[in-house]
């Protein structure tokens, strides 16, 4: 059994009128590859931000496992006016855990950006960059401050078919990285790219937790229909 780095224990959020999270109850462990899948408004987005510790829940508790580094990654990465370089260097210079002066986070960066293919544009201004190239640099900037746990809402939803699968390329890279696997939960809308990726699927209806199972499980038909019919009629959806 691996190690565990995020617990939820029957949380729920409110979000304004809305409850976001209804009695959510999810372990997240070392190596895992986890999609969020569900309709818009389903509490992606808002599982993601509470196991980053940016929701607070009205009920139940959240658990990060003490030493495990988490960074997350936004729908709209936001770049400052700034170079490529600068702002992944800005990312890990204000990390105070990481302690480093602004010499040694530009190393760090330059390192995260040739980790992701953008060390030519180094010098350019990041919001200049295409958005597929805008993505990359976002995940270096979040792979720059060393992370146990990658959390990614929808890395690749506006991205045209080749920036997406080199984004995908990286997510997978970032997964089974020899010296420092990462885990991802990420929220996707592409059941393709779920099942190329993941190892496990969460699926979430109107802030519940309706699936839960390996990604094998969840895109066998039959056993779906069985196990969550909610999931399955949702896939089904998808599909046609
Ligand atoms: N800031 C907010 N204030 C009030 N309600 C919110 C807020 N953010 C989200 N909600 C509501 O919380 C629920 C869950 O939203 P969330 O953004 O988590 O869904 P999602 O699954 O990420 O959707 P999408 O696929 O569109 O990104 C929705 O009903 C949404 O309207
Ligand atoms: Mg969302």
């Amino acid at each position: 059994m691996s190690a565990v780095q995020i617990t939820l224990d029957t949380v729920s959020v409110q979000l304004g009128a809305q409850q976001a999270l209804k009695g959510v109850s999810l372990c997240i462990a070392a190596g895992e590859r986890v999609a969020l899948v569900g309709a818009n408004g389903s509490g992606k987005s808002s599982l993601l931000r509470t196991l980053h510790g940016l929701l607070p829940p009205t009920q139940g508790q959240v658990t990060q496992t003490p030493g495990v580094r988490q960074a997350m990654l936004f729908q709209r990465p936001h770049m400052l006016r700034l170079s490529a370089l600068n702002n992944v260097a800005l990312g890990v210079w204000l990390d105070r855990s990481l302690a480093l002066n602004w010499r040694a986070a530009q190393i760090l960066a330059l390192q995260a950006l040739q980790r992701v293919g953008l060390q030519a544009v180094a010098g350019q201004s990041a919001r200049q960059l295409s958005g597929g190239q805008q993505q990359r640099l976002a995940l270096a900037r979040a792979w720059a401050r060393q992370p146990d746990v990658l959390l990614l809402d929808e890395p690749t939803a506006s991205l045209d078919p080749h920036a997406k699968r080199e984004v995908e390329a990286l997510m997978a890279d970032f997964a089974s990285n020899q010296d420092r696997p990462l885990t991802l939960v990420w929220a996707s809308h592409n059941l393709g790219q779920v099942k190329r990726l993941a190892t496990r699927v969460v699926y979430l209806e109107f802030g519940r937790v309706l699936a839960d199972m390996p990604v094998s499980d969840f895109f066998n038909a039959e056993l779906l229909a069985a196990l969550s019919p909610a999931a399955h009629a949702f896939v089904q959806g998808e599909l046609s």
